[in-house]
């Protein structure tokens, strides 16, 4: 479904992705974790034909992101990690956006796909709220049901999770995975949060130093030996009070 191939990608004189493989399969959910500043957003804009690419090439179904930037990225959706909603546009009219400029939708027929879509992310009845009067939970699932409007062959999900609290992270988490089912679609998505990593990947690939130095399977990726992988995960696992000198707690 996605391949990308020999990615490097620069800001100015910087090179942040210095030679990126990755074959993403058809219908998986794919995780890249890595370093705060690392490039995973980067990524996902190159493979979203958000950013020319500076070398390399990524194929969104056989489609060049380098050659084709627009048919590739009619193929996906994106959902952004702050959910990038627009403030002055009610909740119908940000979740119809992108559809709207594909091609025209009829006013009762940009109803009927909003009230679907709604009750998809579990939010029905919210369609004349503006973004300002939602939570961020409920943002993200709005980011989601605009993707999922243009029926993409991919989804890019941009820290899906970040920010939210442990039941409405998981609630997601549960979105991301149901989305896949129903819809089959293949789904990459950036996140730090490896609770939640581990619950919907099916394969991991970490991000070091502009390369990917581990792929694998989520048991595979937390007994991995690699010290960068290692360290995140002990991080993780870790349930060590730091404020009173280390005592160990179960939770
Ligand atoms: N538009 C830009 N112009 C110049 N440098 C940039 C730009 N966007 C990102 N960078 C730099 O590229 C590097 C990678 O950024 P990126 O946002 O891809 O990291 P990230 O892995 O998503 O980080 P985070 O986990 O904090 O979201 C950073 O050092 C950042 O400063
Ligand atoms: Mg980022």
């Amino acid at each position: 479904m996605v391949e990308i191939q020999g990615l490097r990608q620069r800001y100015d004189e910087r090179w942040v992705l210095d030679g990126v493989d990755l074959t993403i399969e058809d219908g998986e959910i794919l995780v890249v974790m890595g370093s705060s500043g690392g490039g995973k957003t980067t990524l996902l804009k190159c493979v979203a034909g958000l950013l020319p690419i500076s070398e390399g090439d990524v194929l969104i179904d056989g489609v060049s992101v380098k050659k084709e930037p627009e048919r590739a990225h009619g193929k996906l959706g994106l959902v952004f990690q702050y959910a990038a909603l627009f403030d002055s546009l009610t909740v119908e009219d940000n979740v119809l956006f992108g559809a709207r400029r594909r091609k025209p939708i009829k006013p009762a027929e940009g109803r009927e796909l909003v009230k679907r879509l709604l009750e998809e992310v579990g939010l029905s009845g919210i369609e004349k709220l503006l973004p300002a009067e939602l939570s961020g939970g409920m943002r993200k699932r709005v980011g989601l049901a605009r993707a999922l409007a243009t029926e993409p062959r991919l989804l890019l999900y941009d820290e899906p999770t970040s920010g939210l609290d442990p039941v409405t992270a998981y609630a997601i988490d549960q979105l991301i995975v149901q989305t896949r089912q129903r819809t089959g679609a293949t789904s990459l998505v950036v996140s730090h949060d490896l609770t939640s990593v581990v619950r919907v990947a099916d394969r991991i690939a970490f991000l070091d130093a502009g390369k990917i130095v581990f792929l694998g399977k989520p048991t595979e990726f937390t007994e991995s030996t690699r010290p960068e992988v290692r360290e995140l995960v002990e991080k993780a696992r870790s349930t060590r009070i730091l404020a009173t000198g280390g005592t160990p707690i179960e939770l």
